[in-house]
């Protein structure tokens, strides 16, 4: 059976970008039977931007809430804490004392905080990569589902597995990344990749009056009712393609181009398929909230697994580099 993993940031509320991007292909692959799946929240990550305590563990709560009411099985996936684990930084170490500096310096997160002028840049957000790296290696896992953004941290985690290997014999398998085709970059409101820092979201568990505002804001030009319109170059057809299957679309590109369908009517029906789409999920979501016992006893169980598992490679590597 392969083992699959991937860490997930709680970074604040999550938006259709974030699901049909990562969230969904995450849990179809933890429920996959073929595979093994970890799936962790990656909160010592999060600590390089979210400095706010209470946001901090109210992000963390929310993902948990957002993964198990998406449909994540916990029975099926060993869903923790990163921060339950210490295994996670003791290898970081580990590995940080064989890792060029030069790799880090290449990074792109690190070059674009360096560009954009990020102030008070920390050690933490330098080292990101290594801490990445210890993530995946302990499970050694045969498939790693990123999306584009992270597949150079992949590759440094590859490059510091070799150096491992090569300093101390072979112990680690080198990770594979994995990015389905079929997941495209999101569109946001305004026509750019759908993100938080750009303000431009729709985010599926909002309240619905939320979720209202933020669909009827989607950008649109002042092509009247009447006319025939291009849903190429439609921000609303462009996310309400990710609902719709191949005929679906067809039928609704068609009724662009008659004529006759104005921007505030595709809107609504938008609205109505991103509602009934989510509905069970926000109805699921609204239980979960209710029964936090329930979550806590799933995180603690999954730590309790992931410890287990995780320890066993440490002392691998603590054996093998001579400190036990
Ligand atoms: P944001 O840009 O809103 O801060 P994150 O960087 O936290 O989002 O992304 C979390 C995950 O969601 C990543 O795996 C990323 O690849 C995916 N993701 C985010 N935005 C999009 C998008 N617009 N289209 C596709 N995937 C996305
Ligand atoms: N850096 C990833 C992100 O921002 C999250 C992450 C942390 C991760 N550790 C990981 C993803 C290990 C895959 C494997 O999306």
């Amino acid at each position: 059976m392969k083992t699959i993993l991937s860490g997930v940031q709680p970074s604040g509320t999550q938006h259709l970008g974030n699901y049909f991007g990562a969230m969904r292909q995450n849990i179809a692959l933890s429920n996959d039977p073929n595979y093994e799946a970890y799936i962790f929240l990656a909160d010592m990550h999060a600590l390089t931007t979210v400095k706010d305590p209470a946001m901090l563990k109210k992000m963390s709560t929310d993902l948990m809430l957002d993964y198990l009411a998406l449909g994540l099985d916990p029975e099926k996936t060993t869903f923790f804490q990163q921060s339950a684990v210490s295994a996670h930084t003791e290898l970081a170490w580990i590995l940080a004392c064989l890792t060029p500096h030069g790799l880090l310096e290449r990074a792109h997160s690190w070059k674009d905080a360096l560009a954009k002028g990020v102030k008070d840049t920390t050690a933490g957000l330098f080292t990101y990569p290594v801490l990445m790296t210890a993530d995946i290696l302990l499970y050694k896992p045969d498939l790693v589902p990123v999306g584009k953004d992270q597949k150079q941290h992949l590759e440094i985690a590859r490059d510091i597995a070799m150096k491992f290997n090569n300093q101390y014999g072979e112990t680690f398998p080198l990770p594979e990344e994995y990015t389905p085709k079929e997941v495209a970059v999101v569109p946001g409101t305004d026509g750019q990749k759908m993100s938080k820092s750009y303000g431009n979201t729709i985010e599926f568990f909002a309240p619905e009056n939320v979720l209202k505002k933020q669909v009827m804001g989607i950008v649109t030009d002042s092509t009247p009712v009447e006319d025939p319109k291009d849903p190429e170059k439609c921000n609303v057809f462009q996310i309400f393609k990710l609902f719709l299957d191949e005929n679906e679309q067809k039928e609704l590109a068609d009724r662009y181009k008659n004529g006759g369908l104005g921007y505030g009517d595709a809107k609504k029906m938008l609205l109505e398929r991103i509602l009934d789409y989510f509905g069970p999920y926000r109805k699921k979501r609204v239980e979960l909230e209710g029964n936090l016992d329930y979550i806590n006893s799933v995180i603690n169980s999954g730590n309790e697994k992931a410890n287990q598992r995780a320890l066993k490679t440490l002392e691998e590597v603590k054996k093998a580099v001579g400190l036990i």
